[in-house]
């Protein structure tokens, strides 16, 4: 669940209450935390329980805590992070002295579909190349990428033995690997598609 923090900033902790798994969306928001609607406990933007009304606050065990969230406010939205981002990034070095910094964050969305968010960074400044430009031409790059990249199957092997790769592959490869780690780590195991 979401709320604004004493300061104004936007906080993100699970929704349910340590105590009796209560909803804390149902509670309401006193003095920039969140307090629980069924016996008035009350957590901090970092999920700490900071008032129990049945207990003196020096009193409070440090367990009794939810689950905080990573969240910004940026660009008029509230960006939350749900556990660490599965990202990578890459690292171009030009000849003539230009870094161009490409970072990827990718979201799943159903078993077909995944939403990818693109950064760019540059170390050239905006008289030598304008925002506006590097942009529009990256765009076009992507729009042409994306007819390609759609008729692709979606159901990629985590295998890199299933499919031939070059050298310029690793940054696919790096994303297949983390996403075994990952599934290894919440002891699933990968589900290929059955046609
Ligand atoms: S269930 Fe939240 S305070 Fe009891």
């Amino acid at each position: 669940m979401l709320w604004l923090d004493g300061a104004g900033k936007p906080a993100a902790v699970c929704d349910r209450c340590c105590h009796r798994s209560a909803q804390l969306s149902k509670g309401k928001v006193v003095e920039g935390n969140i307090r629980c609607p069924y016996h008035g406990w009350s957590f901090n933007a970092d999920g700490v329980c900071v008032r129990v009304p049945q207990l003196e606050k020096s009193a409070i065990p440090r367990s009794y805590q939810v689950s905080a969230y990573h969240c910004q406010e940026r660009y008029d939205y509230v960006w939350v992070c749900l556990g660490e981002p599965f990202a990578r990034t890459l690292k171009i070095h030009y000849p003539n002295g230009l870094i161009h910094l490409i970072f990827n964050a990718v979201t799943p969305i159903d078993d077909q579909t995944s939403q990818m968010v693109q950064f760019c960074f540059r170390n050239d400044t905006e008289a030598e190349a304008k925002a506006e430009d590097v942009i529009a031409f990256d765009r076009i790059v992507t729009q042409e990428d994306q007819q390609v990249l759609e008729t692709t199957d979606y159901d990629a092997p985590l295998s890199i033995q299933e499919e031939q790769h070059m050298p310029s592959d690793k940054p696919g490869i790096l994303m297949r690997r983390r996403l075994a780690a990952l599934l290894k780590e919440h002891g699933e195991v990968e589900q290929r598609r059955k046609d």
